[in-house]
């Protein structure tokens, strides 16, 4: 099938950006046998992306190999070695198939860091970032590659959310775009097309959505634990919008919403929020900082 003969010519992956996504992508990416190079320019993020990556990795492993320890010990330290780790992305995409980029989202950073990445390459390796709310065209304006550059944007946690958007750039071609959706499936995702518009689907209708949950906030409407049962028990949502806040991070919702506000300041869902720009300068981030809306134990 085409879709075998895809998938095979996918065998080497890089992910650049030891954090929270680019770990995630590299783990499910070993899951499914795949080799992986996961690079970050700091040794300590590769450090503390591997201790959470094995982490997972072993939940993930007893789940699957439920009656089975042995089985369940043996797939979560085969796919962690097929992990290796390096602070040098340019030697790491020598002879890679796939890049995925999972860096901070700036966009000078991304073109330098691309543009490098070009001329290192071999000319059949698929570029692609996981940004969530850059445009895919222009990250992609600096290589010259631009038929082989798409999007592909996964979900926090990686290892669990079972959805990729796999986004289309102006001149991504056929073939790409194709090997990138199969690439999707044999690393277990369920994959949606989307062209390259802000916040592609997931994005579009979610940051908004928070976004007004913490606008009903501010006007002393309802509180934050109202606001979250109310969407949990009443649209099945697993997490209500105040604590998706906290666990996507604030400072990454308001700069996905700061952005999206100087493109289009017509827009009035993308209008800057003063509680949420407050928390973010008080250094409340949400889970990861140990406290935004609500309060968490440090992990
Ligand atoms: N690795 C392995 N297992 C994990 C895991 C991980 N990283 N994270 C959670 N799990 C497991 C837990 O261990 C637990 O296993 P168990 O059932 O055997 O105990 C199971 O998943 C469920 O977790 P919890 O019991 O802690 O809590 P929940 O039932 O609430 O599930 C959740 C957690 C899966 C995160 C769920 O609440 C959820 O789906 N929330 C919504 C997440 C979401 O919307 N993500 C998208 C954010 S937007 C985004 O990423 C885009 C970006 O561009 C901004």
């Amino acid at each position: 099938s085409s879709s075998s003969t895809v998938q095979s010519a996918i065998k080497n992956v890089t992910i650049i950006g030891g954090g929270l996504m680019g770990s995630g992508i590299a783990q499910v990416t070993a899951q499914a046998g795949q080799d992986v190079t996961l690079v970050d320019v700091n040794s300590d993020v590769l450090a503390k992306s591997q201790k959470s990556i094995s982490n997972s990795l072993n939940k993930i492993s007893k789940k699957i190999y439920k009656d089975n320890p042995q089985e369940a010990e043996k797939f979560a330290k085969e796919a962690f070695a097929r992990i290796k780790i390096s602070t040098d992305p340019v030697s790491a995409v020598k002879e890679t198939d796939l890049v995925i980029e999972a860096i901070v989202e700036n966009l000078e950073v991304k073109h330098s860091l691309f543009q490098k990445l070009d001329n290192a390459a071999p000319a059949h390796t698929i570029f692609a970032s996981n940004t969530s709310s850059l445009s895919i065209n222009e990250i992609a304006s600096v290589v010259k590659r631009k038929d082989k550059f798409g999007g592909l944007h996964f979900f926090n946690p990686v290892p669990i959310m079972r959805l990729l958007e796999v986004v289309r750039g102006m001149d991504t071609t056929d073939i790409t775009f194709c090997t990138m959706m199969d690439w999707g499936k044999s690393v277990g995702k369920t994959c949606v097309s989307c062209k390259d518009t802000p916040g592609f689907i997931v994005n579009r209708l979610l940051v908004p959505y928070i976004a007004e949950a913490i606008r009903l906030l501010e006007r002393g409407d309802a509180s934050a634990r109202d606001i979250d049962i109310a969407m949990k028990l009443g649209a099945a949502y697993p997490m209500g919008p105040i604590e998706l806040a906290d666990y996507v991070g604030l400072d990454t919702t308001k700069f996905i919403l700061d952005g999206w506000a100087k493109k289009y300041p017509d827009q009035a869902l993308f209008r800057p929020i003063p509680t949420l720009n407050k928390l973010v300068s008080e250094g409340k981030l949400g889970v990861k900082s140990g406290e935004g809306f609500y309060k968490y134990e440090k992990k």
